[in-house]
């Protein structure tokens, strides 16, 4: 009987795949499981079901080696926690879960396109804490969503999504990537994203080449009612650089799920002005994340029972 790790606990119904197949499952009580702890758990099994806070590093996959660990899981799409090279070099097969999620992601996007862009954040804040005088003309001025220019950067099965929904909202679409898509309203330069639209959402993998894509430098020919949301990676923008350009209204506003270092927040976005902040929910629905389990799982038993999974990463940079 092989033994598979599930990091930490899944949605119901999530391990259907590994019980179907008759596989042991391990489900440690400490959660999240600490880095020590991975690499004593990946000795003994043969499949392991991650998720995006556990460091999946060449320590870990190297312990599993050493035991009999075939394959890792991650029940993410993003998969920058595992050193896929060192997986590579090891003969390990790493899953994730594309294509289950994009919807659900891109419906918590529109939500922050929305939210930021009419700044619903700072308004619900004054009406909380005691602060609403009643309706005032001229308070909590935003910005229109309609008619606005979104600007996607990266144009994967997300940002399609999300531009889906930008049609239905009375938006203008652009979308910049690393390859020339064919589609009506591809810019080839980030650059020039930048400059045209009023919101730039950002739908790109985190890689060392997007890495501080979003810092200083881009900021500054954004225009200064644009609003910038990430629902990728919080490393992909420069939190330091995008506080500066909220506080000295360089753009208008920004709408955040992802941070750099997360859980721990940057001090500074807390008191940022026009800033939404989301706790990374992009796919948090109890269907999507079903999906997503039970994806992460069938792709264990795909690799247990000899077989290769559709959702196998293939470890080349993704397009951005
Ligand atoms: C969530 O951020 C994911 O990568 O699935």
């Amino acid at each position: 009987m092989a033994r598979v790790l599930v990091t930490r606990p899944l949605t119901e119904g999530g391990t259907d795949p590994l019980l179907a197949a008759g596989h042991q499952i391990v489900e440690p009580e400490e959660n999240p499981l600490s880095p020590a702890s991975l690499v004593t758990l990946a000795a003994g099994c043969d499949g392991i079901v991650s998720h995006l806070t556990d460091r999946i590093d060449a320590t870990v996959l190297e312990a599993g080696k050493a035991g009999r660990l075939r394959v890792v899981a991650n029940a993410a799409v993003g998969f920058d926690n595992i050193d896929v090279p060192s997986a590579q070099r090891l003969g390990i097969t790493v899953c994730n879960t594309p294509g289950v999620l994009d919807d659900t992601t891109a419906d918590l996007a529109f939500l922050l396109i929305l939210a930021a862009t009419r700044l619903a954040s700072e308004a619900e804040r004054d009406l909380r804490e005691g602060r609403w005088q009643g309706w005032g003309f001229g308070d909590h001025l935003a910005r229109d969503v309609h008619g606005a220019t979104l600007g996607l950067v990266g144009y994967g099965r997300i940002g399609q999504a999300v531009a889906r929904r930008a049609s239905g909202f009375g938006m203008e679409v652009l979308h910049t990537c690393r390859n020339d898509t064919g589609v009506n309203g591809y810019v080839p330069s980030l650059d020039m994203l930048l400059r045209s639209s009023d919101v730039v959402s950002l739908h790109v993998p985190l890689s060392e080449s997007t890495r501080h894509l979003i810092g200083a430098e881009q900021l500054a020919v954004m225009k200064p009612t644009a609003v910038l949301v990430n629902t990728a990676r919080g490393p992909v923008v420069d939190e330091d650089a995008l506080v500066d350009a909220l506080e000295s209204r360089t753009i208008f506003a920004a709408g955040l799920d992802v941070f750099d270092g997360e859980p721990s927040l940057n001090p500074r976005l807390l008191g940022a002005p026009h800033v939404t902040l989301l706790p990374h929910i992009g796919s948090a629905t109890i269907e999507t994340r079903t999906r997503m389990a039970r994806l992460a799982c069938q792709g264990v038993c795909d690799v247990l029972a000899g077989r290769t999974p559709p959702n196998t990463v293939v470890p080349t940079p993704p397009p951005a």
